[in-house]
């Protein structure tokens, strides 16, 4: 404490426990204030520059009519009428959650009338085994006990198990119609914190890049088989010229430019847009989606965030939580718009294996043939974005992708790397 004599006069006039109190306010200013002014404001800018990039989704404003509720549900009729429109055989990555779950929840409904004997493979990791089974049992067996629902257990961010569940797929199967895939999250809690699998790949990058491209890449004979489709359910239509920063730091390792949530989940998107478009490229058969889903309240933002009392956990539960829960689809809603994307032919396939579409067909993009579906089920191709990601960054994108895939193989992963 300052002796008496050297405060200003005015301070000195105050008592002292005026002062004490002062004091105290400033101490809980820089605390608790302090920080939550400085974090906050910025993280605002950035989560409203993040949602104003989702809406303003060049696409959307230059495209097909949207599919109305009515016609989804008068295709999912068709889908309960004719059984044979139902996919036979398909495999869910990330259904044990959010849209996978509610995508996969629609089709047993589909199936219930007709009790086809569908056959649905799924991923799960050992944390959510006894979820998953209760709600196999409770509620998707009821519907239809003839559908077969088969638990695939194991870790998919590390891409060895994706192999062996492919492998282990293969092994008993001999074709494929559906593969959805949608495990994944946007890595914004972590900061400039990377947080790395067993085999040193960032955790969010793996499950919405490297693992869903080896997982259509093992299982293209399946799917050449069935004339299957294909659907990664991110971010298509949100891609921009400026999505990949550099493209000779694909993994965002760099010290500087690094690792930032926000970049990231932007990348993904184009290297997800991107990665696709080579496949579909070359394999005309089978028919691809990258979709964005708009707003769903699954509990997604949530991932990644290591302390939910941190001033990041405050600002998702009291600003943008609600927001989504406000503005987003409903799980109803939204599984069904999925279904609709898994068995329309809006997106073409084969005749005698997809519903019927009487509108006009669905536009994929020039460069290969992949629809690029908004949240409105609207195809949006996004040509202008796409050609100048193209020049600068697809074949990059590609040799790194493959560099990625070998230089796993090699490796023995040393446990399972993700954080829990
Ligand atoms: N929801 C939205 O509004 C929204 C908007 C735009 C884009 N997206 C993207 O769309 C995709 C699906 O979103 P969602 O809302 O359905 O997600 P979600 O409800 O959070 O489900 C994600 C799925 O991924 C799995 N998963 C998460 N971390 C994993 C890990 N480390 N290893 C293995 N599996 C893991 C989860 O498995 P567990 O059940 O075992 O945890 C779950 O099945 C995500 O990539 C998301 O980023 C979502």
């Amino acid at each position: 404490m300052f002796p008496e004599q050297m405060l200003p006069s005015w301070l000195a006039a105050y008592p002292h426990h005026v002062r004490r109190r002062r004091r105290q306010r400033q101490t809980t200013y820089k605390r608790f204030l302090q920080p939550a002014i400085t974090n906050l404001i910025p993280l605002s800018f950035k989560f409203l520059s993040f949602f104003s990039l989702l809406s303003s989704s060049s696409s959307s404003k230059k495209s097909f009519k949207m599919v109305s509720h009515t016609q989804i549900l008068s295709t999912l009729s068709h889908l309960t009428s004719s059984p044979s429109k139902l996919p036979r055989v398909s495999l869910f990555i990330g259904a044990t959650n959010g849209i996978g779950k509610t995508t996969l929840k629609a089709l047993i409904t589909a199936s219930a009338p007709s009790q086809s004997p569908i056959r649905i493979y799924l991923t799960c990791r050992s944390s959510s085994l006894q979820t998953t089974q209760t709600f196999i049992s409770s509620e998707l067996k009821p519907l239809n006990p003839k559908a077969e629902i088969i638990i695939l257990q194991g870790e998919i961010s590390l891409l060895s198990e994706v192999r062996r569940i492919s492998a282990s797929i293969s092994s008993k199967e001999t074709g494929i119609d559906l593969l959805f895939l949608t495990a994944g999250y946007a890595p914004f809690g972590g900061g400039k914190t990377r947080k790395e699998t067993g085999e040193g790949l960032e955790v969010a990058q793996s499950l919405e890049y490297y693992s869903r491209i080896l997982f259509i890449r093992e299982l293209l004979p399946l799917l050449k088989q069935y004339k299957g489709r294909v659907i990664s359910v991110l971010g298509g239509g949100l891609e921009k010229p400026f999505s990949i920063s550099d493209v000779n730091d694909l993994e965002l390792r760099e010290k500087g430019s690094g690792f930032l949530g926000y970049k990231a989940q932007t990348q993904y998107v184009a290297m997800n847009t991107l990665g696709m478009e080579v496949l579909a490229r070359e394999n005309r058969d089978i028919t691809f989606l990258h979709s964005w889903p708009g707003i769903v309240s699954t509990g997604n933002v949530w991932r990644g965030l290591d302390d939910r009392r941190s001033w990041l956990g405050w600002f998702i539960w009291l600003v943008v939580e609600p927001l989504i829960k406000f503005f987003g689809t409903s799980e109803e809603d939204c599984g069904q718009r999925f279904l609709f994307q898994c068995c329309s032919g809006l997106y073409g396939g084969e005749e005698e294996r997809v519903v019927e579409w009487e509108g006009e067909k669905g536009k994929s993009t020039e460069g290969g043939g992949l629809f690029l579906v908004n949240y409105k089920c609207q195809c949006t191709p996004n040509e202008n974005n796409l050609k100048v990601l193209r020049e600068k960054a697809q074949e990059k994108v590609w040799e790194h992708t493959l560099e990625v895939f070998q230089r796993t193989e090699e490796v023995q992963a040393t446990g399972d790397g993700t954080p829990s």
